[in-house]
C-alpha cells in the first residue's frame, strides 16, 4: 500500500545560499510523501531586499503548507515564523543547522543504539552553525559534547547560554588532545558560506585542526567520523579519514532524506 501522508501539500524551499543535500532531500522527501516542493532562489524573491521578509511570509502562507528556508540571518527565519501561520523549517542559517543534526543523530543511533546518554561527541574546527547545533543536540539528548576550536572561533554565546540554562555541561577547549576517546568525531568546513573574504585568515587560524589519520587513531576503537558535507580534503579533513572505514558520511547524507521525511510528516500533516 502506498502511503502519501502529504498528498496535495506544498513546501516552499527558499535559498539565500547554495545547497546540494538540503535542496535535494527536502524536494525528494516531499515527492515521496505525496506532496510537492517549489524551490525559490534568492535572485527570484530577494528576501528583505526586493520585498520585506514579513511580506514574503504573508504571501507564502496563502499558497503553501510550509517553508524550508536557508538564510544568512537567523532573525530572518524568526521573522518568517512570526508572520506566517505555517511551519518554518531552518534549512541552515549562519547560526544553526538543526536539520543536519537530525540526520547526524539518526546516524549515531544506527551505530550506537538509542541510549545516547554520556556518549562522547567531539566537534573539532570552527565554532559555527554546526557547532552550535551540536550543543543544542547535547542539551536535547544527553550526549557529552566537546567543542574544540582555535582561540577566537568559539561557538555562539547565546547557544552556550542555552546549555547553562538547561544545566548541561559543554566542554569548550583549544586543546586537540580533547579528541581522545571520542565515540563520534565531527568536523565541518573552516570557511562557511558568506565567509569567503576571510578565507586566508581562517586557513591560517585553523592550521593544526585538521582531522588526520593520527588523530583518528586516538578516538574510541568503535568510534565513527561524521561530516555534514561538503568536505574539503586537505583542509579540515584528510582524505584517508573521510574515505576510510570509520567514516559514515554517506549514510549520514542519506539520512537527511529519511529523517526530514519524518519531520515533514510531523509538521505538515499535523498543521493541515
Ligand atoms: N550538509 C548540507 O547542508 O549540505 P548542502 O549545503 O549541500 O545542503
Ligand atoms: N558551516 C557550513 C555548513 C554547510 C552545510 C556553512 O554554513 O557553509
Amino acid at each position: 500500500r502506498e502511503v502519501k501522508p502529504l498528498a496535495r501539500l506544498s513546501l516552499a524551499l527558499v535559498f539565500e545560499k547554495a545547497s546540494l543535500r538540503t535542496r535535494t532531500t527536502f524536494d525528494v522527501g516531499m515527492y515521496q510523501l505525496g506532496g510537492h516542493a517549489i524551490t525559490l532562489s534568492n535572485t527570484e524573491i530577494g528576501l528583505g531586499t526586493r520585498e520585506r521578509v514579513s511580506d514574503v511570509a504573508r504571501n507564502l502562507e496563502r499558497w503553501v503548507d510550509g517553508v524550508m528556508a536557508r538564510v544568512y540571518l537567523q532573525g530572518n527565519l524568526q521573522e518568517l515564523a512570526e508572520n506566517a501561520g505555517i511551519p518554518i523549517i531552518n534549512g541552515l542559517s549562519d547560526m544553526l543547522h538543526p536539520a543536519q543534526l537530525l540526520a547526524d543523530y539518526q546516524t549515531i543511533e544506527e551505530e550506537f543504539g538509542t541510549n545516547l546518554k554520556g556518549l562522547r561527541v567531539v566537534y573539532i574546527g570552527d565554532g559555527n552553525n554546526l557547532a552550535n547545533s551540536h550543543i543544542h543536540m547535547g542539551i536535547l539528548t544527553g550526549t557529552d559534547v566537546t567543542v574544540v576550536t582555535p582561540v577566537g572561533y568559539e561557538p555562539n554565546a547565546g547557544v552556550l547560554m542555552d546549555a547553562v540554562k538547561a544545566g548541561v555541561t559543554v566542554t569548550l577547549t583549544n586543546d586537540l588532545a580533547a579528541v581522545e576517546g571520542a565515540d563520534v568525531l565531527y568536523t565541518d568546513v573552516w570557511i562557511s558560506m558568506g565567509q569567503e573574504a576571510e578565507a586566508d585568515i581562517r586557513r591560517r587560524a585553523f592550521r593544526g585542526y585538521q582531522v588526520t589519520p593520527e588523530m583518528l587513531d586516538t578516538i574510541a576503537p568503535d568510534g565513527i567520523f561524521l561530516h555534514c558535507l561538503p568536505a574539503y580534503r586537505g583542509l579540515e579533513i584528510a582524505a584517508d579519514v573521510i574515505d576510510g572505514p570509520q567514516s559514515v558520511v554517506w549514510d549520514e547524507a542519506e539520512n537527511r532524506l529519511h529523517v526530514q521525511k519524518a519531520l515533514l510528516t510531523f509538521l505538515l500533516r499535523s498543521s493541515s
